[in-house]
């Protein structure tokens, strides 16, 4: 193939420049110019003519809507995330730290389909092929079919794509693929995002399933997998700690399923595999309550799940530090200043740390209570009452606001045994309905009144 013509385009202004350079000569941007193909493109004969190729107008009501067809893996709770299964051309992203266990999971995946008779391959760009037959005798995948290509060229994945013919390939991972057509190194913005964007063309021409494992970078988005979210149908991310055993998938973009949906992995000798009912996992186990700690039930996808909110509060130095683990920082921030405000709670001079167990990240507002109560209750050196949670969103006007599906929540936390909840007014049962067993729930309207039914039950 001859070797095509490279220029470098802005990521800020998308201006050009036909070399490299520090800055953009147009918007004068640091560090954004990247090398780019430029395709050699026909000389139009009116510039109008790309539009006439373009296809027919439809009225929505007459286009037939067909489902997709989705091959479950037999992984369950990766099925959970996917929405179902693979499905034909799409294309799905996988991100996390290195050695989370991308490889794994997918290398258990790709058997279980090639065993249901579906044609499968795997490229690896990162271990040679006898590493990967190591890790396929440490599953347990004895005389496994699956077709494995040690292959980092973009070109030769291409080719090997158009003749097999696979319904599934999993690139592994594409920050080790490269395009002759580039210069710039492996891993770089400029090689990602053309072998991605190839790949998925030909996942949609081929009808491939195309899976992409991306590691998600130390400099974080930066040639991550971040810069391809907006390419793929499929958006997964694994998150845990490498510590514990458990580690989450997350759905964050689906075109083909729910977003925010999450499979539940535990990491054994064997594998990955699935936790059937993981709603206790990041709870960690005291014998007796401490201070500093309070349960929060979040929501994650469809299921509710209990996890623990630890805070440390210690006096700082002259500028106090604001740390967060799994949890928003400048969230903190503000829940401390709405603490000091509308409850009197004040730690502006203290250290805060707060962190929730085991890894998991948490996004929704609705563990703002539990945050509150986690940080009061260290800096009181008062632990909560046993078998407490909580939840519920907090405003800057010091009201709690409800969460969405409260009563799955509390249902579940009485489920696993706990007995005392203080939880926003509309999530609380109705007066007159039956109340959920064994559960006392305290319905609050301000953060103050939490604060002080706390102080009462403690
Ligand atoms: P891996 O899938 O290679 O991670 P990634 O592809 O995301 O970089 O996972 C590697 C980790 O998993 C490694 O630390 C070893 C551990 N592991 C197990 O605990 N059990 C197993 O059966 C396998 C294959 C790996
Ligand atoms: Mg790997």
């Amino acid at each position: 193939m001859a070797k095509e013509k490279t220029s470098y385009s802005c990521t800020e202004c998308g201006g050009t420049s036909p070399r490299w350079l520090g800055r953009c000569p147009q918007c004068e941007s640091w560090n954004t110019l990247i090398e780019t193909v430029v395709e050699a493109a026909a000389p139009a004969k009116n510039r109008f003519a790309s539009l006439a190729k373009t296809s027919a107008v439809a009225v929505l009501a007459d286009i037939e809507a067909s489902e997709v067809d989705r091959t479950p893996t037999g992984i369950g709770e990766l099925d959970r995330v996917l929405g179902g299964g693979i499905v034909e051309g799409g294309v799905v992203l996988i991100g996390g730290d290195p050695g989370i266990g991308k490889s794994t999971l997918l290398l258990q995946a790709l058997d279980g389909l090639q065993r249901a008779g579906v044609p499968t391959l795997y490229v690896t760009g990162e271990e040679s092929g006898a590493q990967v037959a190591l890790r396929s005798r440490r599953l347990g995948l004895e005389r496994s079919q699956v077709q494995v290509l040690a292959e980092i060229q973009l070109e030769k994945i291409l080719a090997t794509l158009a003749t097999n013919q696979p319904s599934v390939a999993v690139i592994d991972s594409i920050q080790t693929m490269y395009s002759e057509q580039l210069t710039s190194a492996p891993g770089s913005v400029a090689q990602v995002r053309e072998c991605a964007a190839h790949l998925t063309r030909a996942a949609k021409a081929g009808g491939t399933c195309i899976v992409l494992v991306g590691h998600v970078t130390k400099e974080g988005a930066l040639a991550g997998p971040r810069v391809l979210e907006h390419m793929v149908d499929t958006v997964l991310y694994f998150e845990g700690d490498t510590h514990s055993s458990f580690r989450l998938v997350r759905a964050i973009k689906n075109r083909f399923g729910a977003v925010n949906e999450i499979g539940v992995f535990a990491m054994t000798e064997k594998g990955l595999k699935g936790v059937a009912n993981p709603s206790a996992i990041f709870l960690s186990q005291h014998s007796e309550p401490v201070p500093g700690s309070c349960v929060l039930v979040t929501l994650e996808g469809t299921r509710p799940m209990l996890v623990e909110i630890q805070a440390l509060v210690d006096s700082g130095g002259p500028s106090p530090r604001r740390l967060s683990v799994g949890l928003d920082r400048d969230r903190l921030a503000m829940l401390l200043a709405v603490l000091h405000r509308h409850a009197g709670v004040d730690c502006l001079d203290q250290d805060v740390f707060v962190n929730a167990v085991g890894g998991v990240r948490i996004s929704e507002p609705a563990a703002d209570l539990a945050v509150m109560l986690a940080i009061t209750s260290s800096l009181r050196g008062r632990p909560l009452p046993r078998g407490f949670i909580a939840f519920g969103e907090v405003g800057l006007a010091g009201e709690v606001r409800p969460a969405p599906r409260g009563q799955e929540r509390l249902r579940e936390a009485a489920k696993l045994g706990f007995s005392v909840a203080v939880v926003p007014k509309a999530n609380a049962p109705k007066k007159g309905s039956r109340d959920i067993e064994g559960l006392t729930i305290h319905a609050v309207d301000r953060v103050e009144e939490a604060m002080e039914i706390v102080r009462g039950l403690a």
